[in-house]
């Protein structure tokens, strides 16, 4: 392949953000009384909110009004967003902003593919916005990963084919968004877990230049 452009996903690529949805969903797990492990929170990866809501209230075997789920889906967001809004700069996740620099310093664009609606304020807290070409996220995009629109978007936004895009993934659901664009998909993460990507890495400080290129020569 030739490589363009290379996506990121935001929560748990770029930022350590996951970390802050599992304590926000287990809050409100814990008050509705559904048990919710790590393994559970696997699976909202990478899902919308009320997606996310929709997978929790069937793990407790839970049926609520549409009303109810807007309320539980506000308070987890209420939780959530006061985590992110003390971010700060360290809390970049290692790497990101030297690959970040190397690939635009090689001409090949880079942007977000993030469901978060909280993406603007992610960036804004960790400074980083300028390292990207564009942003698709949760205020541009209407359906959820594994659906490939919130790649798709990115790509337009770029103004890059689809077949050009590297997708950085550490969720199941975007590894599957990116092969559903027809895109070549790099997990971040455990191969056991993100299997069906192209290659995985542990982290974006594992990537370099030159590893994007022995990619491109292989895939
Ligand atoms: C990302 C995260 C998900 C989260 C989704 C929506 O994809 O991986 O865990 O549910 O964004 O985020 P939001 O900030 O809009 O609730
Ligand atoms: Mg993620």
């Amino acid at each position: 392949m030739h490589i363009k452009a290379c996506i990121f996903d935001l929560d748990g690529v770029i930022v350590d953000t996951a970390k802050y949805h599992f304590l926000a969903w287990k809050r409100l797990t814990d008050e509705l009384g559904i048990p919710f492990t790590h393994e559970d929170n696997e699976r909202l990866k990478g899902v919308s909110r009320m997606a996310s809501l929709d997978i929790i209230l069937e793990l407790g075997g839970r049926s609520v009004t549409d009303k109810q789920k807007i309320e539980y889906a506000t308070l987890k967001n209420d939780w959530y967003v006061d985590y992110i809004t003390r971010m700060t700069p360290d809390e970049i996740l290692p790497g990101t902003v030297k690959f970040l620099t190397e690939l635009r310093k090689a001409n090949i664009k880079t942007a977000i593919g993030s469901a978060s609606k909280n993406t603007p304020m992610i960036l804004e807290r960790t400074g980083i916005k300028n390292l990207f070409d564009g942003i698709a996220d949760g205020n541009n995009v209407k359906n959820a990963k594994p659906d490939p629109e919130v790649f798709q978007t990115a790509a337009k936004l770029l103004n890059v084919k689809d077949e050009y895009c590297v997708v950085f993934e550490d969720a199941v659901a975007g590894v599957q968004a990116a092969l559903n664009a027809g895109m070549k998909s790099i997990g971040i993460g455990s191969e056991k877990i993100l299997w069906k990507a192209h290659m995985v890495v542990p982290g974006l400080s594992e990537m370099n230049l030159e590893k994007l290129k022995l990619f491109e020569k292989a895939n």
